[in-house]
């Protein structure tokens, strides 16, 4: 059974998943719209990825006796600035999501509930390699520069594929 206090941060997880889920589709819809069907196909499928993960909290909750809630979703910016900003924002939204996973894993350990210290690994781990992913990205939009997008956009669409 999950304290109330786990119940509501896991619950404000899912709210973040959702978001998240939210950004990436609001920022597919956007560069699919400026003609880059790479990087919306990048987008699309991080989206999807955020959704999962929302899965995941709403099942783990659940499972464990609680009720999760579905929470209204915040709306997510329409337009973005370019491609490097539209990845330093995925970046920056990353590092808030990491600092959220890093919370209940502290909580779960004051808390001695070892099942969810246990699960929570998962996330800490997929944290790690999505933040990893992204500064990938921006390190080599840093080496391309703006001539280099066209190619940039035929690249990460090999690198969904390969996945
Ligand atoms: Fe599910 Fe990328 O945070």
């Amino acid at each position: 059974m999950l304290s109330k206090k786990m119940l509501s941060i896991l619950n404000e997880q899912v709210a973040k998943e959702v978001y998240a889920s939210h950004l990436y589709l609001a920022m597919a819809s956007w560069a699919e719209e400026q003609g880059l069907a790479g990087i919306s196909e990048w987008f699309y499928a991080q989206s999807e990825e955020e959704r999962e993960h929302m899965l995941k909290f709403i099942r783990y909750i659940n499972e464990r006796g609680g009720h999760a809630t579905v929470p209204a979703v915040e709306k997510p910016p329409r337009e973005f600035p370019g491609v490097r900003e539209a990845f330093d924002a995925s970046l920056e939204h990353e590092k808030m999501v990491s600092a959220a996973i890093n919370d209940i894993v502290e909580l779960s350990l004051k808390e001695k509930d070892y099942a969810t210290n246990n699960w929570i690994q998962w996330f800490v781990e997929e944290q790690r390699e999505e933040e990893d992913s992204v500064q990938g990205i921006i390190d080599k939009l840093d080496l391309l520069g703006k001539h280099g997008l066209y190619v940039f956009d035929r690249d990460i669409m090999r690198m969904r594929g390969e996945e």
